[in-house]
């Protein structure tokens, strides 16, 4: 079936979650390195951005690197960064045109030089695009983004800068790396697993959950207008009737 056409225009989310998720399953399905899945992943981001871009979608976020990945052996993290520097060299150039803006949730600073150098780029060269934003998860945690603003909170109070009567659910929003953008309208999570890992945990309040079985390297374009078809029938009330 075609999703494309089932899409309800008027009815788009403005806010998509992914955890991107199956690369290291869809490689041993294939007998192949768990990189070969990442480099297959890549793929797909590149598909998923301009999927999410030709339906306007306001604020795409993609969870890369979370802060439980350096577990992970080195060997596999060095080819996510190499996958990542891959990623902001080989699209920037299309990013800028297409009106994009890159951020980047989560301390990428603990990233290799290199790697900082290129996201700092990145991220000053798309600072002004306003079309749509793509939220790269590096190094980035949940529990961690809610720690560091209340933190930045507690900073601005002892400052004098705002009272503790000013702290609220809404104003807590724009010490979050997603300042400015809208709350998480729907979390896709495929490859089968049934977990929020610590992913956009304030932010996900009111999100619809989408899971799939297909494995990231597969979740093609028509995979992603299923999810936002599936996302259209449901029916959100915010805890009203
Ligand atoms: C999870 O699959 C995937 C990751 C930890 C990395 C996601 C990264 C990419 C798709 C590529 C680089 C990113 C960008 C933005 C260019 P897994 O390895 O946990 O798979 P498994 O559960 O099957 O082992």
């Amino acid at each position: 079936m075609n999703y494309h056409e089932k899409l309800d225009f008027d009815n788009i989310p403005k806010h998509v979650g992914i955890i991107m998720d199956g690369n290291g399953r869809w490689a041993k399905n294939r007998k192949k390195p768990r990189t070969f899945g990442h480099k297959e992943g890549t793929e797909r981001v590149i598909e998923i951005v301009e999927a999410a871009y030709k339906i306007n979608v306001k604020s795409l976020t993609l969870y890369a690197f979370s802060t439980e990945n350096w577990k992970r052996p080195e060997e596999e993290i060095s080819k996510l960064m190499d996958l990542l520097a891959f990623y902001i060299k080989s699209q920037l150039e299309k990013i800028k045109k297409n009106n994009i803006r890159i951020m980047v949730l989560g301390d990428y600073t603990a990233f290799p030089e290199k790697i900082v150098g290129l996201i700092d780029t990145a991220l000053q060269e798309t600072k002004s695009n306003d079309k749509m934003i793509l939220n790269i998860g590096l190094n980035y945690g949940g529990q961690s983004e809610i720690v560091r603003a209340s933190k930045k909170i507690c900073e601005e109070v002892i400052a004098g800068n705002i009272s503790i009567d000013d702290i609220n659910t809404e104003s807590f929003k724009d010490y979050l790396y997603t300042r400015g953008q809208n709350d998480l309208d729907l979390l896709i999570r495929p490859s089968g697993e049934f977990r929020v890992s610590n992913f956009l945990l304030y932010q996900l309040a009111y999100s619809e959950f989408y899971f799939s079985d297909i494995l990231w390297p597969d979740f093609h374009e028509n995979e992603f207008y299923k999810a936002i078809c599936d996302f259209q029938s449901r029916n959100r009330r915010y805890g009203g009737l």
